[in-house]
């Protein structure tokens, strides 16, 4: 049998092309050699996204988004962790044996308490239940497919340790294999795509630029890219421009080359470099932003092939918690 691999991502902000680099697209390149499984994790969503007219919408852009970007329903298993309610059974048996000392090293959960410390509050100020448990629930997720690697972004790695860990010691406390050992798959190119002021890509920081904004927003965002004041005139290092880097992750060799020759040798403004970055992103997602909006009319086609996803889904849900049930004694 081949090997599983197994991703989500949750529905808390419009996609952009750091989740496109860094999560979608090297996750379905893994369909060639694995058994793969797609979903989104819409019950970690409503840890921050308290509106549910929002958070549905959201869901349909995700969905959209795997869709378009070439997730093929028929050859991979795609569906909505809501709809796999075994999930929230194994993450209960799980939950009875992780150590709460586990849960405190989280890097998320600690990093809310460091700034609570910092800013003199109680250390759990705004902190729910959901961000503390938030490994478990997510190891369940990955336990329950009989996961071999997961595809995720580095900043993702301690929970891939953690689901690790939780399943050795279940495998140890009941005798047997179980669960399966998963493992982190992170691809070495796009790390760490940035975004427009330089920092991480992320939505926490609003520096995004979207993966469907239409082509002429999408110019106006890259316009926005913060740079220095050299002038047109004045030679430019790629290696430090923020623009060179995204360039990079679009443009085959022999442009990136030409470019780089261009920003050594002066001559060349901001904004030109800027409009040469417009144009390789554009290349690369006007076909996937076409796919997109086609998918977005449809809304009933998105849920009937997430749908039929789930029912896929909950039947090899179903096995693996017949498993854990009769080990741990309530079958
Ligand atoms: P955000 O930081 O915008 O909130 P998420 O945390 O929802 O994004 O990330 C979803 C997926 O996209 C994760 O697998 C994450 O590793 C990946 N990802 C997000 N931002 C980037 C980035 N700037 N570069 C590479 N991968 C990223
Ligand atoms: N925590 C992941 C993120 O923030 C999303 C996620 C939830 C996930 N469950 C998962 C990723 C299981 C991989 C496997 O990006």
């Amino acid at each position: 049998m081949s090997k599983v691999a197994l991703t989500g991502i949750k529905p808390t902000g419009i996609p952009h092309i750091g989740n496109y680099l860094g999560a979608i697209k090297p996750a379905l390149e893994l369909t060639k050699e694995f058994e793969s499984r797609y979903f989104i994790a819409d019950y970690h969503a409503i840890n921050t996204i308290r509106d549910g007219k929002l958070l549905k919408n959201l869901i349909y852009e995700i969905a959209a988004a795997w869709l378009s970007c070439g997730l093929d329903p028929e050859k991979s298993l795609f569906y909505r962790q809501s709809s796999v309610p075994e999930t929230f059974e194994l993450s209960t048996i799980l939950a009875a044996s992780t150590p709460k000392g586990l849960m405190n090293r989280a890097h998320a959960y600690k990093a809310v308490t460091a700034q609570n410390k910092e800013a003199g509050k109680d250390i759990d100020d705004g902190v729910n239940m959901g961000l503390f448990t938030y490994p478990i629930l997510m190891a369940a997720d990955i336990l329950l497919f009989d996961t071999d690697v997961v595809p995720v972004g580095r900043d993702q790695a301690q929970h891939i340790e953690m689901t690790a860990d939780i399943a050795q010691a279940f495998n140890y406390q009941y005798g047997g294999d179980i669960l399966k050992i998963p493992q982190g798959h992170f691809s070495k190119d796009t790390e760490i795509v940035v975004g427009i002021d330089g920092r991480k890509m992320s939505k926490s920081y609003d520096n995004v630029i979207p993966l469907f904004a239409p082509s002429k927003q999408l110019r106006k965002i890259i316009m926005k890219i913060v740079t220095n004041s050299q002038t047109v005139e004045e030679p430019k290092n790629p290696d430090e421009s923020h623009i060179f880097s995204l360039y990079k992750l679009f443009a085959a060799e022999k442009q990136i080359e030409a470019l780089r020759e261009k920003y050594l040798a002066g001559g060349m403004g901001w904004g030109t470099a800027k409009q040469e970055l417009y144009e390789v992103i554009e290349a690369t997602v006007a076909p996937i932003r076409d796919n997109y909006d086609r998918i977005m009319s449809d809304k009933t086609y998105i849920d009937e092939v997430l749908k039929k996803g789930s029912e896929k889904a909950r039947a090899v849900a179903a096995a693996t918690l017949r498993r854990v049930r009769s080990a741990v004694g309530i079958d």
